[in-house]
């Protein structure tokens, strides 16, 4: 089971979450990472769930059209749209 480890607003979360799970979906149906997890839309459109990748990027799938849309060069600093993957190794994420 992957670890997810959250940095926001100065704490420090985390827990295993089964493979393949999304930090939104999860958050959305208030279990881990609620309510440490920003986001609004759940749909890529809003870019509230912006999250820097520190460690686990290597491991994520390809950034959807959303992200690149959204994100623009902050793709490029490592950031992703939390709600555009899915999890299948341990993942380290910050949020501003
Ligand atoms: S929650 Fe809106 S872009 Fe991810």
């Amino acid at each position: 089971m992957p670890l997810v480890k959250i940095i926001s607003e100065n704490k420090i979360i985390e827990e295993n979450v089964t493979e393949n799970t999304n930090l939104v979906v999860q958050a959305g149906i208030k279990k881990f990472p609620y309510p440490y997890l920003k986001y609004k839309c759940g749909m890529g459109t809003c870019g509230t769930c912006s999250s820097l990748i520190i460690k686990g990027q290597k491991y994520l799938p390809d950034p959807t059209w959303k992200e690149v849309k959204i994100l623009k060069e902050k793709l490029q600093l490592g950031y992703r749209l939390a709600c555009q993957f899915r999890i299948s190794h341990d993942i380290e994420i910050k949020q501003d």
